[in-house]
C-alpha cells in the first residue's frame, strides 16, 4: 500500500464514516446486497410518516438493533481512528452517519453524530431526551414520563434534517485533509461533503469496499475493507 501523504500534528484531519466502516464488526449495511434497507422498505422504519402510520413496528425495527450493540466490537478500521485521533491531539473531526457506538466504544473522542444514536430517544410531543436503557424495552411504544406522549428512537429519519451541520461545515473549511469510509455517498447532506472540501481546498481521499458514487471528488482512493486498509494506512501517515 501506498499514500502520497504525511499527516502532520499540525495538520486538519475531518473524517466521514458510514456502515462500512461498521460492516466486518457484524452490523449490517443498509444497500449491499441483503443490506438492511432489503428487507425494511426505508419509508415503513425511516421517515416520520412511516412512524406516524406505524410506531410499534419502526420501534421494533430500532429496538433489534439496539440490542444488537451489546453483541458486536469495534473493529480494527474504528480502532485506527482513534489512534489518528490521539496523535492529531485536537486538530481532528469524525463525522459518523453511524448511528452505533463503536467509534466511541474504540476510544474516539470528537464525534459528530449526524444521524442520531441508538443509545438516545426522545419525546415526540415534549422533546425529553432519554437513555434507551432506561427504557423498557418490553412496551410496544414507549411513552414520556413527563408529558405521556409517545417516545421516538433519535434518528434522523429521510427528510429531517441532520444534526451538526454548522460543526461540519466549520470542520471542513479548517481541514487540510477530508477522508470518506464505508459510504455509500448516496446519501444527501453527507455525500455532498466531499464537494464542499474540494472546493474549500482540503485534500480528498476515500476507503471503500466499493467505488461510491461520489467517487470522482475523491483524489487518493483505496479500494478495500476499512478494517484492513486503515491500521495501514494510519500508520503510513503519521510515521
Ligand atoms: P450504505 O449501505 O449505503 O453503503 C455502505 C458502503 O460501505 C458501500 O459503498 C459498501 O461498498 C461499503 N462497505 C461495505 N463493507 C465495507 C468494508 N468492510 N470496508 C469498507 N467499505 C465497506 O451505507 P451508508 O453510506 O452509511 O441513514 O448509508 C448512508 C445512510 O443511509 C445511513 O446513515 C442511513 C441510510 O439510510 C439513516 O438511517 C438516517
Amino acid at each position: 500500500m501506498k499514500t502520497n501523504y504525511h499527516i502532520k500534528k499540525e495538520d486538519f484531519v475531518v473524517i466521514l464514516t458510514g456502515a462500512g466502516i461498521s460492516a466486518e464488526s457484524g452490523i449490517k449495511t443498509f444497500r449491499d446486497s441483503d443490506g438492511l434497507w432489503e428487507n425494511h422498505p426505508v419509508e415503513k422504519v425511516a421517515t416520520p410518516e412511516g412512524f406516524r402510520a406505524d410506531p410499534k413496528l419502526v420501534w421494533q425495527f430500532y429496538k433489534e438493533r439496539y440490542n444488537q450493540l451489546s453483541e458486536v466490537e469495534p473493529n480494527p478500521g474504528h480502532y485506527a481512528l482513534a489512534e489518528l485521533e490521539d496523535y492529531l491531539q485536537g486538530n481532528f473531526s469524525l463525522i459518523t452517519q453511524n448511528v452505533d457506538d463503536l467509534h466511541r466504544r474504540a476510544g474516539s473522542k470528537k464525534i459528530l453524530e449526524m444521524h442520531g444514536q441508538l443509545n438516545s430517544c426522545f419525546c415526540t410531543r415534549c422533546k425529553k431526551h432519554y437513555s434507551v436503557k432506561d427504557i423498557d424495552l418490553n412496551i410496544d411504544v414507549p411513552s414520556c414520563i413527563a408529558c405521556g406522549a409517545d417516545l421516538r428512537p433519535d434518528i434522523v429519519w429521510f427528510g429531517e434534517m441532520p444534526y451538526f451541520m454548522d460543526e461540519i461545515d466549520e470542520a471542513l473549511r479548517k481541514a487540510t485533509y477530508f477522508m470518506t469510509i464505508g459510504t455509500s455517498g448516496q446519501v444527501y447532506p453527507a455525500a455532498q461533503f466531499l464537494l464542499f472540501a474540494r472546493s474549500y481546498g482540503v485534500k480528498t481521499l476515500g476507503v471503500n469496499l466499493t467505488e461510491p458514487e461520489n467517487r470522482s471528488f475523491i483524489e487518493e482512493f483505496h479500494l478495500g475493507k476499512s478494517g484492513e486498509v486503515l491500521p495501514k494506512l494510519v500508520k503510513l501517515f503519521i510515521n
